[in-house]
């Protein structure tokens, strides 16, 4: 990252008693930049976002906002949250019921001395930004699921801090209105030019929405990245397997002296070799021909065709049913060698189940693993 970090972990840890929940966590946010945790339920992703927020006490490393250091449990420096000066939106949004939508969002301003005219323009811009000024003097259990999602999100932006901290800020919402709010909060962070460290399970949300993503599994980041990066060029099976759908072919490792291009040898129910799917990529480290691989690749870059029609670096499958889901088809197939994948086709695909098929892998789009 070239650009000034807005903040930065450097090993961050938790620990509650025994349990080491958040592990050594190190990353910089630059300024204006959408940062998202993204893992499974329980890895650690709400933990880090409360440490940042000063709502936890990390147990070991720094935390450094705008400079300045906000945790250093060695140093004994923990600066609590009203200081630190961050947004914060979380999954409940936890709105005020007793209070009005304009005293919600007045709320953070007069804690900090705002009042009269200013209080009053400051909200009604940031209402403004959200399209809510005509409810502005609607007691807050008036509003739908999304209204009092704006409001939350007005109420953390009104006094304009430099980093909006969201945790799973749109799952109470329906798709529609997710789909909204998540663009909502793009065009704002654009416009406004705050940071964004956002905390999600939801791939598509990540993908869409943030500049760099930090994949995270059992309180560890497993890779960084812009999407395409993690997408593309995942750093480990975890990765591989938590964003997005993929093909295996499960194998043993060929010799690698075709154009020097390793691959697995596909083999049939007596161990006979079947085909060798070649890989253009390979995270595989001093690995001997003949152990047990796997190959993959997304299956949007499997190339469908009929059994007869010639291919490159290919595999045959039998097309054991079809799942209609909407906008394609969900072809359920059993290769060769047993495995079985889940492939897309167009509507119009004409395949049918009980027909072998031939699956094109372009070697560019292949991956090794270790088995
Ligand atoms: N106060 C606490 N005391 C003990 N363990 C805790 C505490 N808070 C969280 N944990 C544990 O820390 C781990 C990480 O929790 P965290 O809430 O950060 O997960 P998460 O990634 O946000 O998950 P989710 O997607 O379900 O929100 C979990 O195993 C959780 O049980
Ligand atoms: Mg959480």
């Amino acid at each position: 990252m070239t650009q000034e970090a807005v903040l930065q972990l450097e090993a961050v840890t938790k620990r509650y008693g025994d349990t080491e929940v958040v592990t050594s966590s190190s990353l910089a946010i630059g300024k204006g930049e959408v940062f998202t945790l993204l893992g499974p339920s329980g890895c650690g992703k709400t933990t880090t976002l409360r440490m940042v927020a000063g709502l936890e006490a990390p147990s070991g490393g720094r935390i450094i906002y705008e400079g300045k250091v906000m945790a250093d449990p060695a140093r004994g420096v923990f600066v609590p949250p009203h200081k630190r000066g961050m947004g914060m939106v979380f999954q409940s949004y936890a709105i005020w019921p007793h209070m009005t939508v304009f005293e919600n969002i007045a709320y953070p301003l007069r804690l900090r001395g705002v009042a009269g005219d200013e209080l009053r323009g400051r909200v009604e811009k940031v209402l403004d930004l959200v399209g809510m000024t005509a409810l502005m003097d609607r007691p807050a259990p008036m509003l739908s699921g999304g209204q009092q999602q704006r409001v939350s999100l007005c109420r953390a932006l009104v006094y304009e801090p430099d980093l909006l901290l969201l945790d799973e800020p749109f799952s109470n919402l329906d798709a529609k209105l997710r789909v909204q709010m998540r663009i909502e909060v793009g065009l704002l962070q654009r416009r406004l030019g705050f940071s964004v460290l956002f905390v999600t399970h939801d791939q598509i949300e990540a993908l869409t929405l943030s500049d760099r993503i930090a994949v995270m599994s059992a309180g560890r980041i497993e890779q960084v990245g812009t999407p395409q990066e993690i997408y593309d060029h995942p750093a480990s099976p975890f990765v591989r397997d938590f964003l997005g759908q993929t093909v295996l072919i499960r194998g043993t490792l060929a010799e690698g002296a075709e154009a020097g291009i390793p691959g697995v040898v596909v083999a049939g129910g007596a161990g006979e070799a079947l085909c060798v799917v070649r890989a253009g990529n390979n995270a595989l480290n001093g690995t001997t021909t003949g152990s047990a691989v796997s190959l993959s690749i997304r299956p949007e870059d499997v190339v469908l065709k009929r059994a007869d029609q010639a291919a490159e670096n290919s595999v045959l499958g039998l097309v054991e049913s079809l799942v209609f889901v909407g906008d394609r088809i969900e072809l359920q197939v059993t290769l060769q060698n047993g495995d079985a994948v889940l492939l897309n086709a167009p509507r119009s695909g004409g395949w049918a189940a009980g027909q072998t098929i031939r699956l094109e892998c372009p070697v560019g789009r292949t991956f090794l693993w270790p088995a």
